[in-house]
């Protein structure tokens, strides 16, 4: 019995102590004192090993500690009931709230939109196909002949050979696919992705986007197409932008032409962007070949057009001072996010 009501003396000094900075502190409490395993019920256990005259005196001392016991476990409740209001006391209502992302258009989509907008202003309209394509709509139809270098497994991928399917190289397949719908005159847009085999590096890369554009009417001239072209670099580079044609080659136009603007970035003194000749070129174009026309039943007699295609990442690097192709797909959220809030 003396043993007993030490061992309680000691309980008691240890309930006095128990911790309350513990956020579940008046639970863990409950379960080590008052619970259906705690404390208090296993000394009530042993209450049948006290002898008889003594039972009226330990039930009272046991009565008192369990009192004890369930004052403490209020104390620690309310306790935990404070910290918690301090907590929400300590929260600042009029901080601001955490910033939420926003995305960002691709550079890429950006230059992409904004070339297409302005020949919407002419007339244009845009027009998409496929870029698994097959050889007629890729080389055959446009006039590039058997043994044209393009055609050369080194520059072209070849999903298959016989049939041959391949990853275009141009958007002029979708010309193609327009030219055969037979309706004219027609006036169209053709922006997407091309691939071709070629190293990958900081200039270049096997896959890149072009927009190409096509315009068939009856008496369409190389003086349209000029003007067409000078009022597009204009508005996307300025009034002051100087232009120059070049000839040049493409099977599937004639007479074809290279087009130039002065240097943007050196106003045309000359710099490393231009490689010091004041110029930078930018699209190829021409007068579509009769033989194109005809490839697609419509009367070189009758109609005539001109063409033109351009690729978007080279003026995208420009209008962005970026100098790494590459960056353009690799979709680094930090490149990428430099662009938000641009249009
Ligand atoms: N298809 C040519 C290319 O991919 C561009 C072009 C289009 C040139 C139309 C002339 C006329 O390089």
């Amino acid at each position: 019995m003396e043993a007993l009501l030490q061992k309680i003396e000691t309980y008691r000094r240890e309930i006095e102590a128990f911790p309350s900075n513990e956020n579940d502190a008046a639970e863990q409490f409950r379960i080590a004192y008052l619970g259906t395993k705690g404390l208090v019920k296993s000394l009530m256990g042993e209450m049948k090993q006290v002898p008889a005259e003594r039972k009226k005196e330990f039930g009272q001392v046991l009565n008192e500690f369990k009192q004890f016991a369930e004052a403490k476990h209020e104390a620690l409740k309310a306790a935990g009931a404070q910290h918690a209001v301090s907590t929400t006391a300590t929260i600042d209502l009029s901080l601001p709230g955490d910033v939420i992302p926003v995305g960002s258009r691709h550079p890429i989509s950006m230059m992409r939109h904004r070339i297409i907008a302005i020949f919407q202003r002419l007339g244009f309209s845009v027009a998409e196909g496929p870029e698994i394509e097959d050889d007629w709509h890729n080389f055959t139809a446009l006039n590039l002949p058997e043994y044209h270098p393009a055609r050369d497994m080194q520059d072209t991928f070849y999903i298959s050979t016989d049939p041959a399917w391949l990853l275009r190289t141009h958007t002029s397949n979708i010309q193609i696919r327009e030219m055969e719908k037979g309706i004219l005159p027609l006036r169209i847009i053709c922006p997407g992705r091309v691939y071709r085999n070629e190293t990958i590096s900081a200039r270049s890369h096997c896959f890149f986007h072009q927009v190409e554009g096509l315009y068939i009417d009856e008496n369409v001239s190389f003086a349209d197409l000029k003007q067409t072209l000078y009022y597009f670099v204009q508005e996307m580079y300025g009034n002051d932008v100087k232009v120059r044609f070049r000839p040049s080659y493409f099977p599937f136009t004639e007479p074809s032409a290279e087009m130039d603007i002065s240097c943007q970035l050196c106003k045309g003194e000359g710099c490393n962007v231009c490689k010091h000749t004041g110029w930078l070129e930018i699209l190829g174009c021409g007068m579509v070949h009769p033989k194109v026309l005809q490839n697609c039943n419509i009367d070189p007699e009758k109609y005539s057009g001109f063409a033109f295609g351009m690729g978007v990442e080279r003026p995208a690097l420009l209008k962005y001072g970026i100098n790494d192709i590459r960056l353009f797909s690799e979709n680094d959220v930090r490149f990428l996010k430099q662009f938000t809030g641009l249009v």
